[in-house]
């Protein structure tokens, strides 16, 4: 699926409804306006899905962003919200978090647009008028990624929350420029074989390191930990000393600003204390660009990893067990 995500990206962003601000339902009783102002955004989904709300969650730390972003990975919504949008993001469509949490913001009355390629969520959002972007598929929700998360950028744009049009071309120079990068990352598998790998990732990097962990379990089914500095440098820091913990160390770097600098600081630290760390440098100088370098560059190591334990990347059986039980 990676070299077809430019392309899944820009034919996503087609289906967004130019006239989302102008819809307004009455919903058991309840108006919601989708021309009122909005005063935070809630992205809720799970897995592939749910990541989405995590990088969209780092964009916004550099895009100065409208409102805050709460991301959720939960059937049930934060609670004491006023005004928010509600961006619901289901790969399947049948994932019952997911579609719980969709229901739970309809009946307090909060304007929900989901994004899906089909299933439960579409037929149930549909049913009551509410928006649902239909995108493109993929072999599977994680490698359906630009596919989610462009109409969710243009949905943004859409309810004044930031400017993205000058910003998406960056992001598909990322992918291309990560997919030049294949032998380095099938390098980068090699160097995890037999280990537990740490992904350290500063605060604004927070979805390239989680997308790392996740597409690591599921693909390569392969154990994995994040820790997010600063607070890691509290607390996951200290377990670094021990000796023969298979741990292997990645560090994945953004440009040399302050949180480069700081990484640095505890690549040397948990270097003294014995650690090998692999260093990753993203690729390229806007946010999403950086971020889908990122994604794309440590996607591709995941299944090059998968292919050297041999295990089948796509199939998560484990993950469609529970799915079923739930629904
Ligand atoms: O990538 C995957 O396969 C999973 O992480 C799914 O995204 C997760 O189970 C949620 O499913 P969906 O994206 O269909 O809502």
């Amino acid at each position: 699926d990676y070299p077809r995500w430019p392309s899944l990206a820009r034919e996503s962003i087609l289906n967004v409804p130019m006239d989302l601000r102008s819809i307004r339902l009455s919903i058991d009783g309840k108006v919601i306006d989708y021309s009122g102002d909005i005063d935070s955004v809630i992205i809720t989904g799970m897995g592939g899905s749910g990541v989405v709300g995590d990088i969209i969650n780092d964009l916004c730390l550099f895009w100065d962003c409208r409102v805050p972003i709460i991301v959720s990975k939960n059937m049930r919504l934060p609670r004491r919200l006023s005004r928010p949008l509600v961006i619901a993001i289901s790969y399947s469509g049948n994932t019952a978090e997911t579609i719980m949490s969709a229901n739970e913001a309809l009946a307090r009355g909060y304007p929900v647009i989901g994004i899906t390629t089909g299933g439960r969520l579409s037929t149930a959002l549909s049913a009551k008028g509410v928006p649902v972007i239909l995108t493109p598929k993929a072999s599977a929700p994680r490698y359906g990624l630009p596919a989610l998360l462009y109409p969710a950028l243009i949905i943004l744009e859409r309810f004044s929350v930031v400017s993205v049009t000058n910003e998406l071309e960056s992001g598909i120079s990322g992918i291309e420029n990560a997919l030049k990068h294949v032998d380095d990352a099938v390098n980068l598998a090699r160097q995890l074989v037999n280990s537990v790998p740490v992904v350290w990732v500063t605060e604004s990097r927070r979805g390239v390191g989680i997308r790392f962990k996740n597409d690591l379990n599921e693909n390569a089914k392969y154990y994995s930990v994040v820790s997010v500095v600063p607070e890691g440098a509290h607390n996951d820091i200290a377990a670094v000393i021990t000796k023969q913990n298979g741990l292997k160390h990645v560090a994945i770097m953004g440009p040399n600003d302050y949180e480069g600098r700081y990484e640095e600081v505890l690549i040397d630290v948990i270097s003294s204390f014995g650690a090998k760390p692999i260093i990753v440098k993203l690729e390229g100088k806007m946010p999403l660009e950086l971020e889908m370098y990122g994604a794309t560059y440590l996607g591709i190591t995941t299944l090059a990893l998968a292919e050297l334990l041999g295990v089948e990347p796509v199939s998560t059986e484990p993950i469609d067990r529970l799915k079923n039980l739930l629904n």
